[in-house]
């Protein structure tokens, strides 16, 4: 497997499927840019404004018009390869700050001022990407042609409020994937936190199950009881989490929320060593949100960077494991970012070096369903259909 590069060859049935590289070329890179995918809080894209974006290993532009369009382009002036993020935005088009060339929102160019009588523009073209908007996250199609049909969650569009949240994990991104199918690790990757109001001394036996949209994870306890995440393809997971999760144990959830958070969560390669970990995470409410609660979902942005801070001195051995709970204001993320950045920037699955037991049945699953789509995408050129039927939810656990 390797760990980047260009892949251009098909995989024939025996050999390993190479889903760890995304970048250009590459067929799980290929695969991913035929879906949209998300990859920008909405309300940190301000009008006027323009980002630098790196997905599946390409920059892009990524910015938003006066009037609110958002906008993507490659971040590469064709000229001399200034950034464009940091240029000016002009109405829906983009200019360099280098020598003035001007891209409209499809990536063609549309002025070129020094060149005057010379303008050459209508030859030269960069990339230019279809954007949507969709629970305060923007998603880009990075895929050639038409992109496929946008999905909507009618969950989460009925939902009286949705926290759309990005961080950064410094691993490949298919360690996060292959954790949706890793109910085990609650039993004690989150022992402190709020996931221990599942009752966490009575181990699970974790099985899985096929759906029409990818997998399910089920962890079975002996009372009956189950907690089940749905994993769709390409790479979403539906879970349940507490809403104690944002808190300290005991510093209190608020009182408003009248059931677990439902969590409708992407990951999405940066490069072959880091990825986005995407939330759209609907909470199931007494009455309409107020100011106060809407705020509570902006002191994120401080919890993640204490929490990648926290992990990072839990990796060098500065802090022990049991320090995130007593220090962390997200507890979970810092631990999940421990055991998954711990695995190495970029697992090795080599059968000589990690060793399955019956507990990793769902991970297995999921490495035959990804090697066996992108084994058919390699030869077809299209993605399989990955309907998720109506009411495919994931259960908290608790009841
Ligand atoms: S590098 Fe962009 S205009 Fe020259
Ligand atoms: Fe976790």
């Amino acid at each position: 497997m390797t760990a980047s590069g260009i892949e251009t060859r098909s995989p024939s049935r025996n050999e390993p499927v190479d889903y760890v590289s995304t970048g250009p070329g590459t067929v799980a890179g290929r695969y991913l840019r035929q879906f949209w995918q998300p990859v920008y809080v909405a309300r940190r894209l301000a009008p006027g404004w323009a980002k630098p974006l790196r997905i599946m290993g390409q920059d892009f532009a990524l910015y938003r018009s006066q009037e609110g369009k958002v906008h993507c382009v490659d971040n590469r002036c064709a000229h001399r390869g200034a950034m464009l993020s940091t240029g000016w935005v002009e109405g829906d088009s983009i200019r360099c700050p280098y020598h003035g060339w001007a891209y409209s929102a499809d990536g063609q160019c549309i002025d070129q001022p020094l060149e005057k009588g010379d303008s050459y523009a209508k030859e030269i073209r960069i990339g230019g990407y279809p954007t949507y908007e969709y629970l305060g996250l923007i998603f880009v199609f990075f895929g050639e042609g038409e992109p496929p049909e946008f999905t909507r969650y009618k969950e989460w569009d009925d939902a009286k409020f949705v926290a759309a949240q990005i961080d950064v994990r410094p691993c490949n991104w298919f360690q996060n994937i292959e954790n949706f199918m890793d109910e085990g690790h609650i039993w004690f990757t989150h022992t402190k936190s709020a996931l221990a109001k599942l009752d966490l001394d009575n181990l699970p036996k974790i099985a899985f199950e096929k759906t029409p949209w990818g997998l399910a994870c089920v962890a079975g306890r002996a009372d009956g009881r189950k907690r089940i995440v749905q994993f769709g393809m390409p790479n979403i997971g539906m879970f349940a989490v507490h809403p104690d999760n944002t808190s300290k144990p005991g510093e209190g959830a608020n009182k408003v929320e009248t059931g677990w958070q439902m969590f409708l969560d992407y990951r999405v390669p940066v490069d072959d060593y880091t990825h986005l970990q995407v939330h759209a995470i609907a909470t199931m409410m007494q009455g309409e949100p107020d100011e106060s609660y809407k705020k509570r979902w902006e002191m994120f942005d401080k919890a993640e960077a204490e929490a990648h801070q926290i992990a990072g001195k839990v990796l060098a051995g500065e802090l022990q494991y049991d320090d995130i709970a007593k220090l962390c204001h997200h507890i979970p993320l810092a631990q999940d970012e421990v055991v998954q950045v711990g695995q190495g920037r970029i697992a090795n699955r080599d059968p000589n070096i990690e060793h399955l037991g019956m507990s990793d049945v769902g991970i297995a699953a999921l490495r035959r369903l990804y090697s066996d789509e992108l084994r058919a995408f390699a030869a077809s050129g299209s993605p399989s259909a990955w309907p998720r039927p109506a009411g495919l939810l994931p259960i908290a656990g608790d009841h």
